[in-house]
């Protein structure tokens, strides 16, 4: 089948890639033109494990291809899909009011519309609040040139996550299509589009478009709740000597709770959770109805990347000239994603005492330094030093302090990272290290939950 997708972003490109791989004939639309003319010459804008191979293969083959040209996209396919950004607005960056800013959906909704001269099934794969699929309904509408054209308008949220993006998508848990009701035309479309991912453990589950976008809302909302959950108890096992990571073997093992996402850390972070989160709040509100437990998912989790803060004082009450190396500056492992990292919020912090800060990241360092190039409150990031490997940022530091997980630090000499170091003190973000291991080569070792 032939395809467009507007917006090559994680989701977009991702599905882009995977859909050609799947036969499709893809062609994929953004209005970045750095980004189109990357593409085009074979170069993967952003890190994700498995992408390139995927996107060599398919546009050597012809199947995947990239434009600016969004009439181009239009005409090329019966169904097109919306993969743009919907972050949150920041009209009042001091207190942004948590409502998503939908104009991106809108834009590519106004232009389908304008352009639009047979019938198509317009797919929005966009995380958006409940009632936008009807919204995008209405602009589209609202653009024809020709009113009395058809058209179908569905829901089809997104559930891959960054690091391990093209495994997700190519083997989802579920699909979910929301469509209009009784449109037989556009469920016939999506079950042929999904065709070869659907199997009777991993369905295709059609619901209204309203119900489909809240699915989206609430299954990013549940996990980061257990994130939340475990990182509050956290605290709780820090004062009474028990075991979180123990915790959540112990409760994970449990069929009804399961074992995933229950690792505490320095709190989640990435393009999705606090967004969605801070949306469905916003939405919550404005509907009249009581949020507490959203609303503590997300207070939690900000306390919980502020109490990194009150580990490193807890070392150090003066900050001043002290020499910090940070492991990992992604929001996870696998992705060079820094949006929402919880490295930003303990870097600006550190730097603000005072600190000097030494880092390494396999993926992440050119995003970091891109986004502190453009923040004045920080000088340029021209205190931080970016090192080549985990090693270099040891050399003669009073403090190390593991953010994010990759294996790069976990398959690592210590000994010989002790040695290097002026004081050896690690904090572990994401409890990596065996406490009586790392204790006996000699490290003040503090970590999330555990003794
Ligand atoms: N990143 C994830 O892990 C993830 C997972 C599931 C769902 N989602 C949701 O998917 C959506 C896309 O997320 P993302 O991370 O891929 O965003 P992104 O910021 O990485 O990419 C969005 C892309 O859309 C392009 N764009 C903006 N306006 C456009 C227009 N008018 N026409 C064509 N292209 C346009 C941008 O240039 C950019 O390349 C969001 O709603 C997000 O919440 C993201």
């Amino acid at each position: 089948m032939k395809i467009t997708i507007f917006g090559t972003g994680y989701v977009g490109l991702v599905q882009g890639a995977c859909m050609a791989d799947l036969g499709h004939d893809v062609l994929c639309i953004d209005i970045d033109a750095e980004k189109i003319k990357k593409l085009n010459k074979g170069q993967i804008p952003f890190y994700e494990p498995g992408l390139s191979d995927l996107i060599t293969r398919n546009t050597k083959q012809g199947r995947l291809q990239f434009s600016l040209d969004a009439n181009k996209g239009i005409e090329f396919a019966q169904t097109i899909f919306i993969a743009v950004g919907t972050p949150q607005t920041t009209t009042d960056k001091q207190s942004p009011s948590g409502q998503a800013d939908l104009s991106a959906v809108f834009t590519v909704a106004k232009v389908i519309g304008e352009n639009m001269k047979e019938y198509k099934v317009i797919v929005n794969k966009s995380t958006v609040p409940p009632l936008t699929t009807q919204k995008v309904r209405r602009v589209i509408q609202e653009n024809l040139n020709q009113k009395e054209l058809k058209f179908s308008i569905v829901s089809n949220p997104e559930f891959l996550k960054e690091g391990s993006a093209v495994k997700d998508f190519l083997i989802p848990d579920r699909i979910v299509a929301g469509i209009e009701k009784d449109d037989k035309q556009a469920k016939k479309i999506m079950l042929k589009i999904y065709d070869s991912l659907v199997r009777a453990d991993k369905p295709i589950m059609f619901t209204d478009t309203t119900t489909s976008e809240t699915i989206k809302y609430a299954a990013n909302a549940m996990l980061a709740s257990k994130i939340s959950f475990m990182n509050e108890l956290s605290h709780y096992a820090e004062k009474t000597g028990a075991n979180i990571k123990e915790i959540a073997r112990g409760i994970g093992l449990d069929n009804r709770i399961g074992p995933r996402f229950l690792q505490a850390g320095c709190g989640y972070g990435g393009a999705c959770f606090p967004k969605d989160i801070q949306s469905l709040i916003y939405e919550m509100k404005e509907n009249n109805v009581d949020c507490e437990i959203m609303s503590a998912i997300e207070s939690v989790n900000l306390r919980q990347k502020q109490s990194i803060i009150k580990k490193v004082n807890q070392i150090f009450p003066d900050l001043e000239g002290k020499k910090i190396g940070i492991w990992g500056l992604s929001f996870k492992p696998n992705t060079d994603d820094i949006r929402e990292a919880p490295s930003k919020i303990i870097i600006k912090d550190l730097l603000e005492q005072g600190a000097e800060i030494k880092t390494f990241d396999p993926e992440a360092m050119d995003n970091f330094k891109t986004e502190f190039l453009t923040d004045p409150d920080f000088n340029g990031g021209a205190d931080i030093v970016y090192c080549q490997n985990p090693y270099e940022v040891a050399k003669n530091i009073d403090l190390l302090i593991l953010v994010t997980e990759w294996n790069a630090f976990k398959e690592i000499d210590m000994e010989k990272i002790k040695n290097s170091m002026q004081e050896a003190n690690l904090i572990d973000c994401r409890n990596v290290y065996k406490p009586q291991e790392i204790k006996e080569l000699g490290f003040n070792y503090v970590s999330i939950g555990r003794e």
